[in-house]
């Protein structure tokens, strides 16, 4: 592999199912019989709001009850070791990278811990339920809703994101099923604009054949040997 200087690293459910936090796809990714697709829309947001608050309330009492884990913590500490650029692109909304200690992470699908108000357009820390329609901390109406990017919706940073793929030496997959784009997309872009591609993941995703090299295994095992291979070559 030629030096490497500049790493974006894509990063999905996976790396957080060592936490206790369900994947999407893994088991069927079926909740209460609906697909999370169904649920994950702005349709289905108008269509039956009760049902889309509870799915996100459960997920987000839920993963405050969780801890990072081995994976996060080596990612956090590739963070604060390399010396070169690094971006941690995930798709999860949980905070378990920020909590292991990672700083440079962009959450392209949103937040959990985020509500969103539809009113006001401004979003604030939370933690509790959205069910009850509690009123926005900022213009008092009662229009939040999960700060989470639904299907149908724009990712959030793309300009960043590509930016830092564009300048890309290494690319680095984790944990993610390539079922869902533009995420999905990524590892065709960097090898587009002469980045290096690797995937880890438990197993083969949808997209391993555009990978220069993929590892298997789970993330805890194969995200902090991958880590200390890559400090120990710095
Ligand atoms: P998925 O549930 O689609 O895929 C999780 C991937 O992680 C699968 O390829 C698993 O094989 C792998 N995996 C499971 N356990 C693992 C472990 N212990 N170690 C390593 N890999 C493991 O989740 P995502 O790809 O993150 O979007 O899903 C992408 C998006 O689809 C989510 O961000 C969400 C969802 O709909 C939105 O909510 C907008």
């Amino acid at each position: 592999m030629n030096q490497i200087r500049n790493i974006v690293i894509l990063t999905g459910a996976g790396v957080s199912a060592e936490s206790g936090i369900d994947t999407f796809r893994d088991g069927g990714g079926l909740w209460e019989k609906h697909r999370v697709e169904d649920v994950a829309t702005p349709e289905a947001f108008a269509r039956d709001p009760e049902l889309v608050l509870r799915f996100y309330d459960m997920r987000r009492e839920a993963i405050q009850t969780r801890q990072p884990n081995a994976a996060h913590h080596a990612l956090a500490r590739l963070d604060a070791e390399w010396r070169g650029e690094l971006l941690i692109v995930t798709q999860n909304v949980d905070d378990l990278h920020e909590r292991a200690g990672a700083s440079r992470v962009l959450h392209m699908h949103g937040e959990h811990l985020n509500a969103w108000c539809t009113a006001c357009d401004v979003r604030s820390p939370w933690t509790g339920p959205l069910l009850d329609r509690p009123p926005c901390p900022e213009c008092g109406e009662a229009a939040l809703r999960p700060d989470v990017v639904w299907f149908g919706e724009m990712p959030y940073g793309m300009e960043e994101i590509f930016a830092a793929l564009r300048d890309a030496d290494l690319f680095v997959s984790i944990g993610t099923s390539g079922a869902v784009y533009p995420a999905a997309g990524f590892v065709r872009n960097a090898r587009d604009l002469g980045a290096a591609t690797l995937e880890l993941n438990l197993e083969p995703s949808q997209g391993t054949g555009w990978f220069d090299e993929a590892r298997h295994g789970p993330a805890t095992e194969v995200v902090p040997a991958w880590v200390d291979e890559l400090l120990a070559r710095q």
